[in-house]
């Protein structure tokens, strides 16, 4: 029988600048995707009140994390979804401190599949990664990738799309990029279809 159910897809942005270049690609796919029927979500993980990974003594091991704070939110939203699309600006050829920060506090979660072998996966999820830097390194963007990918094997998330653009750097000049902004399209289109 086929599900009827709109596909919830969070969109999650790394970037402490409002109305910056990810979030405009951020926008751009997350506007696709609702236009093609999906309930959408943005999450701006600056505006939330969370520590980073304090490596607690006394862990949970059922993958929760016992810090009780605005990540639980950003937490609960990821497992409610069928879609992540995680955009993060470059920042020192890594991804943003705040992106990093999120992925950190998974670490209850990576210790109970991994290590305790408590968790059990309860759906998979389709996931895409926006990356935008100012420079034309490619090497950048392949650290910031691949700390995504693992955070995605984490949160049972299937790394399906991708799109780096460099040479962005002034607030908004995301929009001056036709291509960027179509590949964005694309994303938006086949997070659905994943
Ligand atoms: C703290 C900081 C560090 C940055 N480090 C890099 C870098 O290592 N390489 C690079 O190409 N751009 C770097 N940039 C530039 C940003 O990646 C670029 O301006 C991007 O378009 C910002 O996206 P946003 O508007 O969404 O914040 C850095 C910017 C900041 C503020």
């Amino acid at each position: 029988m086929k599900n009827n159910k709109p596909k919830r897809i969070i969109g999650i942005s790394g970037s402490p600048r409002r109305h910056g270049n990810t979030e405009i690609l951020l926008d751009r796919a997350l506007e696709v995707a609702k236009r093609k029927g999906a309930k959408v979500k943005k999450i701006f993980i600056n505006e939330l009140k969370f520590s980073p990974c304090q490596e607690c003594k006394n862990i949970r091991k059922d993958g929760v994390c016992i810090i009780r704070d605005d990540w639980q939110i950003l937490c609960s939203e990821i497992e409610k979804a069928d879609g992540i699309i995680l955009a993060s600006p470059i920042f020192f050829g890594s991804v943003s401190a705040q992106t990093k920060m999120m992925i950190d506090r998974f670490q209850c979660l990576w210790l109970a599949k991994n290590i305790f072998k408590t968790y059990k996966t309860k759906k998979r999820k389709a996931g895409a990664f926006i990356c935008v830097e100012a420079s034309n390194r490619k090497d950048f963007f392949i650290n910031a990738k691949s700390i995504v990918r693992n955070f995605f094997t984490t949160i049972d998330t299937d790394y399906r799309g991708e799109l780096f653009c460099s040479e962005i750097d002034k607030k908004g000049t995301a929009r001056e990029h036709p291509e960027c902004l179509k590949k964005a399209s694309n994303i938006g289109k086949r997070i659905l279809s994943l």
